[in-house]
């Protein structure tokens, strides 16, 4: 795991869009994998702003996001379909086609899960799997037990969970019990994964994602299973790691590690 941790959220979430909006403009067919939620407006806002700016075009992008509401419509103000569209397809022009998101609304939740991880597949996977850490140590809506081997599947929401996405709802009741999400596994099949974790609410999750033992309790623990997972923590967030200073030694406020030449001694 490479753990960037940059002195505010804003220099964090920059260096999360930037270097989606590299890999794009490296890449213009790039096959992203996407996140919703609290954390990701800001970068969404950034990387919005970065690729119009720099003119970099996200219209052969391909898309397929983490998760969707179950029973929730995709017009429904607080669906991640919804989400989606105002913050990132229709300001970068990204092709409906082209952008795939969990269907909350599909006749039979397995059949619907099934499809989309074929969906994933016959595109030949993704390059760049983007997360965001939940207080309780999700990733996706992959709550703690979660099969660390799970595919895209329906799962029940944990209260704090429920609790957390509360504001996006008129009515406590309204708030989703179920979502269809990607699993660990589909997760960790992507070749690189990015995952921006922000204030100190984060700070408990991400130390045990980072330190604790490999535990589907906390399943972003996982992802030190992956071989390119890179965790970006504002100072906040990074607060409970007891390697800390270790990790601000390689990777001064988050800057690239510089290896000096081999001297042969
Ligand atoms: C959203 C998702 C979730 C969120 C997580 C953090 O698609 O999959 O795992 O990334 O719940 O949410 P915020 O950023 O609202 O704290």
């Amino acid at each position: 795991m490479k753990i960037l941790i940059f002195p505010d959220t804003e220099q964090a979430e920059a260096f999360v869009a930037l270097e989606v909006a590299a890999l794009v403009s490296k890449r213009p067919t790039a096959v992203l994998g996407l996140a919703t939620g609290g954390t990701m407006e800001r970068v969404y806002g950034r990387l919005v702003a970065c690729a119009l700016d720099q003119d970099i075009a996200f219209t052969q992008v391909r898309s397929f996001n983490l998760d969707e509401y179950w029973g929730v419509a995709p017009d429904h103000p607080a669906s991640y379909t919804h989400y989606m569209n105002k913050r990132l397809f229709q300001p970068l022009d990204m092709h409906q086609a082209l952008t795939q998101l969990p269907n909350g609304i599909a006749a039979d939740a397995d059949v619907e899960a099934a499809r989309y991880e074929a969906a994933i597949s016959a595109v030949g996977g993704i390059d760049l799997q983007l997360l965001g850490l939940g207080a309780n140590g999700h990733i996706g809506f992959n709550e703690p037990t979660s099969s660390l081997g799970s595919r895209t599947r329906i799962k029940t929401l944990t209260q704090t969970t429920r609790n957390a996405n509360r504001r996006y709802f008129d009515k406590a009741q309204d708030v989703p019990r179920f979502a269809l999400t990607m699993g660990i596994a589909t997760i960790l099949e992507a070749r690189a994964v990015l995952l921006l974790a922000t204030g100190a609410a984060k700070s408990r999750a991400a130390a045990q994602m980072i330190e604790g033992p490999l535990s589907a309790f906390c399943p972003a623990s996982a992802l030190q299973l992956h071989p390119k997972a890179t965790i970006v923590l504002d100072a906040d967030a990074a607060r409970e790691l007891t390697l800390r200073d270790y990790f601000e030694e390689v990777h001064p406020h988050g800057a690239r590690a510089s290896v000096p030449p081999a001297h042969r001694t």
